[in-house]
């Protein structure tokens, strides 16, 4: 990733950082690859991840090892493995960096990709399942993403939810000849995803097939409704979709996906959800989890074009021989106090200088000829006043004097 593209993606980064350290969430790093055996058991056997699209190999003790999929299960096995998750605090982590999957490249989806996500350990209210979607909705209006969507399900919990598996499974076989050869194979397998095919054939088949909400017990009814009531309340805005389910398998109750306006096929920008008992799973106490990631290729996307706001402040010319040492000091006494700084190779005629000043897109200019220095002067040109001052050196006419006297003239930072 280059220029500009690597700096959008800095500044859209550290803007997510700023607003997850103001949900007070801590950074953890986890490492790129991980034994394959915890995608496996946490993300689910039977999932489209851990059966198609890890990037697995043998490591030389023969143990297998996998690329990072998603962040969820390594934040969570580093949380136990430190001795985190048992704490009575609940734990509020983020992470970003690149995840790993091989799915078939397209607009939007790549084999590396980045995630900024959040987890939230030890928290299993309703309160804390709205916030985390505000710290997601938060996010997204950071990064400047526009049109995005909110869709919420319920996914039940172990009590009710193997009831509505059965059920989707038994809708399954009774409907087999309208579903693609994946979707058959999914009926015994993992029936949830027969919902999320995206053949048009599958999605008619199972338009009529029974919905998870008639089958939530009470409590993960009543959790539900205090989950949107506190969203509603607190003014983010909604879709419910009975039909959401979720490409991992670890959710329970709550989860939740964003769609961006204008991204085509690959349009989630977003997506998280509760994830009770993964903890557990992992060799951790029985306590709860919540979590979100976002993508960060397809925010900075729905985010749009947007001016690079790499210009140099100042552009420094030396014209002949004897300015140029100067230049150079002045150049890094400047970036030594932050001032972005671009210097001019010499030998240049002052007007192809000036047209590269133009080009970078520079905010002032300083041109420093061998007789102006001399005689103690410089020029600084504001490039977009088109307003030439003079600079007075007083001393012998070094960088750092030069920079004191740029700096005096209010035109630069530091
Ligand atoms: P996920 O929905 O699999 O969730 O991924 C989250 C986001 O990562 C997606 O909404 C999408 O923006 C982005 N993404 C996924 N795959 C690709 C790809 N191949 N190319 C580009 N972007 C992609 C998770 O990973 C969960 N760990 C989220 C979570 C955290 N749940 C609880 N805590």
């Amino acid at each position: 990733m280059l220029p500009p593209a690597s700096e959008r993606f800095t500044a859209v980064e550290s803007r997510l950082r700023e607003v997850m350290e103001a949900y007070n969430y801590a950074e953890v790093r986890t490492p790129i690859a991980e034994r394959t055996e915890l995608f496996a058991r946490s993300i689910g056997e039977t999932t489209d991840i851990v059966e198609k699209e890890m990037y697995t190999f043998d490591d030389r003790d023969g143990s297998s090892l996998t690329l990072r999929p998603e962040g969820t299960a390594s934040v969570v096995r580093a949380a136990v493995e430190a001795g985190l998750a048992q704490r009575d605090q609940a734990l509020k982590l983020y992470y970003l960096g690149p995840m790993f999957r091989r799915e078939r490249p397209q607009k939007g989806r790549y084999r590396q990709f980045h995630q900024v996500g959040a987890e939230l350990i030890g928290r299993d209210d309703p309160m804390a399942d709205a916030e985390m979607i505000a710290l997601l909705m938060d996010c997204l209006e950071a990064a400047g993403a526009k049109d995005v969507e909110l869709v919420l399900n319920s996914l039940g919990d172990r009590a009710c939810r193997p009831p509505y598996r059965a059920a989707l499974a038994d809708y399954g076989r009774a409907h087999q000849d309208g579903l693609c050869p994946n979707c058959r194979l999914r009926i015994d397998r993992n029936p949830l995803r027969l919902l999320d095919c995206k053949e048009e054939d599958c999605r008619r088949t199972m338009a009529g097939a029974p919905s998870i909400s008639e089958y939530l017990c009470d409590e993960c009814r009543a959790h539900f409704a205090e989950v949107q009531r506190v969203l509603a309340a607190s003014g983010v805005r909604f879709t419910t979709s009975a039909r959401l389910v979720r490409g991992l398998d670890y959710y329970v109750r709550t989860a939740f996906e964003v769609l961006g306006g204008g991204l085509g096929a690959q349009n989630a920008v977003g997506g998280g959800g509760r994830y009770d008992g993964l903890v557990a799973a992992l060799g951790g106490p029985p306590v709860a989890g919540v979590g979100f990631a976002v993508g960060l290729e397809r925010v900075i996307m729905a985010a749009g074009e947007t001016a690079s706001d790499h210009h140099p402040e100042v552009f420094v010319i030396p014209l002949g021989e004897g300015a140029s040492l100067a230049a150079f000091e002045l150049a890094r006494s400047l970036r030594r106090t932050g001032v972005r700084c671009e210097l001019e190779a010499g030998g240049r005629s002052i007007k192809s200088a000036m047209r590269r000043a133009d080009k970078l897109g520079a905010r002032y200019a300083v041109i420093l000829g061998d007789e102006e220095l001399q005689a103690g002067r410089a020029t600084l040109r504001d490039m977009r006043r088109q307003a030439d001052h003079r600079l007075a050196l007083r001393l012998g006419g070094g960088g750092s004097e030069l920079a004191e006297a740029i700096r005096e003239l209010g035109a630069v930072g530091g």
